[in-house]
């Protein structure tokens, strides 16, 4: 697949065996060198034969691994990761290979960014996340002491694979929660895509690859459309948001103790019930919604958080325009609405009913 974009289309990769393709695209590419940037976990199940391929086709290649988690998106891993492109002496035909998932393409997406202004970069995303919606779209960077995704740059990558054998090696909690998002594409953008995950629900909590390869597909399909109309989120990648103001504010109402792919459940679940009372949206939209997140243990059983600290880190949304919320809400099954406004007290109303 290509995601096209106004100054350069790149492909994307998906399928068992993508990973295989990355010495030889590379190759193509004039590509004399690669840092192959992974955190610990990944590099211990995939670093070895990631490595193998790329020196076995002439590449002078080495691995860097940061540790696993969010903690690796900070200032001073950055700064670890440009010492070692500096020390492995990555000049411009070289590229940064993000080897992981969100947190690891994130990280190195941005060290390529900002390295001798910009070299290139490949993300081989190896979480169910970071396949249909971290790699896709450029967004590169990492936290502030204070505020996520801070600091940053857009940096398109040359080449995405989508290798869904990474994906045997992923913790069940991890692969799960991606299913917030593959919801959140389906009720807002595809109804088609919410029938395949209806019945296909036993076949994706197997792994099943070739019902894997369908919706990762679709997924990737469905954000670079929304990607490759807005680069820089003006307008319509808005969309991308729906479920994720509550969702946001749970985040950090339970101090990011709530998995994100969790919090996202929950705020479809508000957004679903706030599209019903603000937008004419049919009330079968919500059940549909809620079958299908519980078919993947969604939203699962949340730590206890307080309903008046949700309600607070609503208010301070940096979506939030002039003070007031703009609500992604659906109208029907596949589309939604956004730049809603909702009175304060139905959102209180929705939010006591889905923290409950
Ligand atoms: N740039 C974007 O557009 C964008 C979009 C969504 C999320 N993100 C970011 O992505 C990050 C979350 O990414 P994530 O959910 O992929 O989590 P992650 O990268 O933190 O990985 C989760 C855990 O799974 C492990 N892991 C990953 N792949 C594995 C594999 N194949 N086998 C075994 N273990 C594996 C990791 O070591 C880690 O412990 C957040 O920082 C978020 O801000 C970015
Ligand atoms: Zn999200």
């Amino acid at each position: 697949m290509t995601v096209q974009l106004a100054e350069r289309a790149y492909p994307v990769l998906i399928g068992s065996g993508a990973l295989l393709e990355l010495p030889r695209r590379l190759r193509e590419k004039a590509v004399s060198s690669a840092v192959v940037v992974s955190d610990s976990n990944v590099a211990g199940e995939w670093g070895e034969a990631v490595l193998a391929g790329l020196t076995g086709v002439g590449i002078r290649s080495q691995l860097h691994a940061v540790q696993p988690g969010e903690q690796a998106k900070s200032l001073s891993e950055l700064s670890r990761v440009l010492d070692f492109l500096e020390a492995f002496d990555l000049d411009r035909r070289g590229v940064v290979v993000a080897l992981g998932g969100g947190t690891v393409g994130d990280l190195a997406g941005f060290a390529a960014a900002i390295w001798l202004r910009g070299v290139r970069y490949v993300q081989v995303p190896t979480t169910l996340l970071a396949m249909v919606d971290a790699s896709v779209g450029g967004k590169t960077g990492v936290n502030s002491e204070r505020s996520k995704n801070s600091i940053g740059a857009v940096w398109q990558p040359l080449a995405v694979f989508s290798d869904l054998t990474t994906l045997r090696t992923l913790p069940e909690a991890e692969y799960l929660t991606a299913f917030g998002e593959i919801v959140k594409y389906a009720v807002s953008l595809d109804r088609h895509l919410a029938g395949t995950l209806r019945h296909q629900a036993p076949a994706l909590i197997e792994r099943d690859q070739t019902a894997l390869e369908s919706v990762v597909t679709r997924g990737i399909e469905l954000k670079a459309q929304v990607v490759a109309a807005d680069e820089r989120e003006a307008g319509p990648r808005e969309v991308l948001n729906y479920g994720h103001t509550v969702g946001h504010a749970l985040e950090i109402a339970s101090n990011f103790a709530v998995p994100h792919g969790r919090a996202v459940a929950l705020g479809l679940r508000a957004a679903a019930r706030l599209g019903v009372e603000c937008c004419g949206c049919p009330q079968s939209v919500v059940e549909v919604q809620d079958e299908l997140l519980a078919a993947f243990g969604l939203p699962g059983d949340l730590p206890p958080v307080r309903e008046n600290e949700v309600l607070a880190a609503l208010l301070r949304d940096k979506k939030a325009r002039e003070g007031r919320l703009r609500w992604v809400l659906p109208r029907e099954l596949g589309k939604v609405q956004v730049g809603v406004r909702v009175p304060a007290a139905t959102v209180e109303r929705v939010v006591h009913e889905v923290l409950s």
